[in-house]
């Protein structure tokens, strides 16, 4: 296993090129599900949860392929295509899906292609309980019988799914993805309401649409799908990684320096960038990306609260809040989102940060310095988080257990070292 090692006190400058959303490619990988024509996605992310869905896909029948390597790039921008000419098994097994909660998107599509699925329980996760109860009963308003047996998700609609009107009960992002990819084969009309309208969502739906799917309602929260008794093969470029931008940008706040981050797109973290720009943090949207520098200022303290799109995103709260511990002042960061996300918060407090958790929300005294320290990733953001923290301590800083930053992050501290940072991946031998 690696860790890594981080010296801090050194300022970012230069250009960081920002890869294809994870987020985005997970269900767009799902979707092929759909149909038995190759579907190929460009720019996508060399990450572990993208080895994970491919594995899962290729074990109910699909066949993946990935090409496009490009030397100067690194692993960026890689074209997979993926063909589900016959589906083989529709089981998903426990032993793939309990390495990534995103494996439950394979229940819609091959339940409204197949009539029938079985999905292992995805299981806790370190972040809180996160249920899929809004997936099934969403599955059960467009006809599906479900059962929940010895740990697996039994999901039948031998007719096929009937389009439904379907209210969730509460924004999920995973469960409108879900729901959007079976009512694409679903017979008639569906009407999703209260539907997440994160831009990772707008991106499947721009893809199913060239898939041959019929949605309207695209980046709202009611989306109507008329169903199609049949799609085909497209081709489609995966959204690039907000979340990875919105990291990188909060790396340079903390940091200092003047960093473009290529091919980011500002529209996409607006409620984010704001915030930013409120700790004194330039932050503009240039034509090939986003500009962000801090040079000299002092960090203002900022409160945040997360909230689904388009307000302040759950993935960047880590990460902002790794900030505001050497903010000037004191400031609330609420999560509402999920209910155990500040794991960071006792590994923060290791390099001398002062916080004070209550409930579901953090109190931050800013300090004047953060003091390097042996610290443990708990999840993928939080992971980020201490990097983040590393990178403005007095002295070594070492993040263990980084698998979690490497499910979600392509080659994070490379693209620190170009901009940089003093940062490198060593093993871990304890
Ligand atoms: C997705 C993202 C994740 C992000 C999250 C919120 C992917 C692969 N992951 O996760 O990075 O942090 O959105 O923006 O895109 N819930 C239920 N029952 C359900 C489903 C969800 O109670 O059936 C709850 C969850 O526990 C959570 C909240 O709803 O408290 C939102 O979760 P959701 O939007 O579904 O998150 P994911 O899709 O799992």
């Amino acid at each position: 296993m690696d860790k890594i090692r981080i010296r801090g006190g050194k300022p970012l400058n230069g250009t960081i090129r920002i890869g294809g959303a994870k987020n985005a490619a997970l269900p767009l990988m799902a979707a092929c599900l759909l149909s038995d024509e190759p579907l190929v996605l460009s720019n996508v992310p060399h990450l572990a949860d993208i080895t994970t869905m491919a594995n899962l896909l290729g074990q109910h029948g699909t066949q993946v392929s990935l090409e496009g390597h490009d030397a100067k790039e690194g692993h960026t921008g890689r074209v997979m295509s993926l063909t589900a000419r016959d589906i083989t098994s529709t089981t998903a097994p426990y032993d793939l899906v309990r390495r990534m909660r995103a494996s439950v998107l394979v229940l819609g599509p091959l339940v409204a292609r197949e009539g029938v699925a079985t999905v292992s329980l995805p299981g806790g996760c370190a972040i809180g309980t996160r249920p899929v109860d809004i997936h099934l009963s969403g599955l059960e308003a467009l006809g599906a019988e479900i059962e929940v047996e010895s740990g697996y998700i039994r999901a039948s609609a031998p007719q096929g799914l009937r389009g439904a009107r379907y209210a969730f009960p509460k924004v999920s992002v995973g469960a409108t993805e879900n729901l959007l990819l079976a009512a694409c084969l679903a017979d008639g009309q569906t009407i999703l309401e209260n539907a997440a309208r994160e831009p990772e969502i707008t991106d499947l739906a721009e893809c199913l649409i060239a898939m041959g799917a019929k949605i309207t309602g695209v980046g709202s929260d009611t989306l109507v799908i008329e169903g199609v008794s049949k799609m085909h093969g497209a081709q489609h470029e995966i959204m690039p990684d907000r979340i990875e931008a919105g990291t990188f940008a909060m790396a340079v706040a903390i940091a200092g320096g003047e960093v473009l981050l290529e091919g980011a797109r500002l529209s996409h973290i607006d409620a984010a960038m704001d915030q930013l720009r409120r700790t004194g943090t330039v932050v503009e949207g240039r034509e090939g990306g986003i500009f962000v520098s801090r040079t000299g200022s002092e960090i203002l303290a900022v409160d945040v609260e997360t909230d689904p799109y388009p307000g302040f995103p759950t993935d960047l709260q880590a990460q902002f809040l790794a900030l505001m511990t050497v903010a000037n002042g004191a400031s609330v960061v609420t999560e509402t989102i999920f209910e155990n996300r500040f794991m960071h918060v006792p590994e923060l407090h290791r390099m001398g940060a002062n916080i004070t958790l209550q409930g579901r929300s953090a109190l931050v005294r800013g300090v004047e310095r953060l003091e390097g320290a042996p610290v443990m990733a708990s999840d993928l953001r939080a992971s980020a988080s201490l990097v983040m923290a590393g990178l403005v301590a007095e002295g070594e800083t070492e993040v263990r257990r980084i698998y979690h930053l490497d499910r979600g992050y392509e080659r994070l501290e490379e693209k620190l070292q170009l901009v940089g940072a003093d940062v490198e991946r060593v093993e871990d031998t304890e």
